[in-house]
Formats: C-alpha cells, sequence, structure tokens
C-alpha cells in the first residue's frame, strides 16, 4: 500500500516537472501543436555560414540568409556568425564585385566576421587589398569548420 502511494507521488511530479518545465527546442506540445524553437536563456549561439560558391543567386541567398538570422527576435543579441569561403566563393569579398559590398557592409554592422580560406588566397593570387575589408585569412577554410564544429558551433551551408 505505501509503495502504491509512493508511486502516485512520483508520477505526479513527473507530470508536474512535464507541464512545468518549458522545453526550449520541442517539436510539438499536446495543446497547440507545432512549436517554433525557443532560445536557451543564456546561450549563445555560434554558427558558421559556409559559402564556395561564385553562383550570384547562391551568393545573394547566403547574405540574406545570415541577414535574416540577425533578425530573428530568438537569437537577437545572442548570435556570433563566422561566415566562413574558400574556393570559388572567395568572389563575395572581391572589391571588383562591388554589388556585395552593401550586404556585407550591413552584415559587418550586425557583427559578423569574415574569414578566406588560405589555399585559396594563395592558389588565387589573391591580394587583401583588393578584399572586403577586415576579411581574415585562415589557414584552410575546411579545418577552420572541423575545429569549429567539435567545439559545438553550427553550420549552415545554403
Ligand atoms: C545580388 O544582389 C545584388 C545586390 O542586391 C544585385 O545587384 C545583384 O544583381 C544580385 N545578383 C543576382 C545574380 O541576383
Ligand atoms: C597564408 O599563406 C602564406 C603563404 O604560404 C603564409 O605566409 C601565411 O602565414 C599564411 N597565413 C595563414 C593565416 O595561414
Amino acid at each position: 500500500m505505501k509503495s502504491t502511494v509512493l508511486v502516485f507521488l512520483i508520477l505526479g511530479l513527473a507530470v508536474y516537472v512535464a507541464t512545468s518545465v518549458k522545453i526550449p527546442t520541442t517539436l510539438d506540445d499536446s495543446n497547440n501543436g507545432f512549436v517554433p524553437a525557443a532560445p536557451i536563456p543564456g546561450h549563445i549561439y555560434k554558427n558558421m555560414y559556409i559559402l564556395d560558391s561564385d553562383d550570384g543567386i547562391v551568393i545573394n541567398g547566403t547574405l540574406l540568409n545570415i541577414y535574416n538570422a540577425y533578425r530573428d527576435p530568438r537569437l537577437a543579441g545572442n548570435l556570433e556568425i563566422l561566415f566562413v569561403v574558400f574556393g570559388r566563393g572567395a568572389s563575395v569579398y572581391y572589391n571588383s564585385n562591388p554589388e556585395y559590398q552593401p550586404m556585407l557592409t550591413s552584415l559587418a554592422e550586425s557583427g559578423c566576421t569574415f574569414a578566406l580560406c588560405n589555399n585559396t588566397i594563395n592558389a588565387l593570387h589573391l591580394n587583401l587589398k583588393d578584399l572586403f575589408p577586415g576579411v581574415n585569412p585562415v589557414p584552410s577554410g575546411n579545418g577552420e569548420i572541423i575545429l569549429r564544429l567539435a567545439d559545438g558551433w553550427t553550420s549552415v551551408h545554403p
């Protein structure tokens, strides 16, 4: 008898905890169906956007995606973004492609950091002075991604 009461107490407590603790990224709850992800309080979200294409549609899409992430109210003030560029993607940074620069400037103002693979710099004989100001060379674009993924960074490659 005593143990039955104990089981009910534990069950009751479990139901209480399950209904009172808000899980930030549950897919749905029984009352409302699908629930968009909620931020984990105090968590800083660190994400890489990855670009290796010189296709203007892909580049614009990627820049717009970063822009939209900065404007998601759930992430406001809790988002760090590194734009990791390698290979043909380098063209996004060329001063000779000025159409991308207003968006790059806007992203820089939002706090976006820009990286470029040093192998790409060397292979294409790029000079930093011909690139968008503030581009940071990294020893390799892929190494940067591997190292940061292992350190908890997420990545988006649209
Ligand atoms: C990319 O966006 C820029 C700036 O809005 C625009 O000038 C350019 O035409 C776009 N390129 C493509 C391929 O859509
Ligand atoms: C980039 O490559 C050059 C030439 O090999 C080298 O001198 C430089 O230290 C490298 N920079 C980075 C960040 O890997």
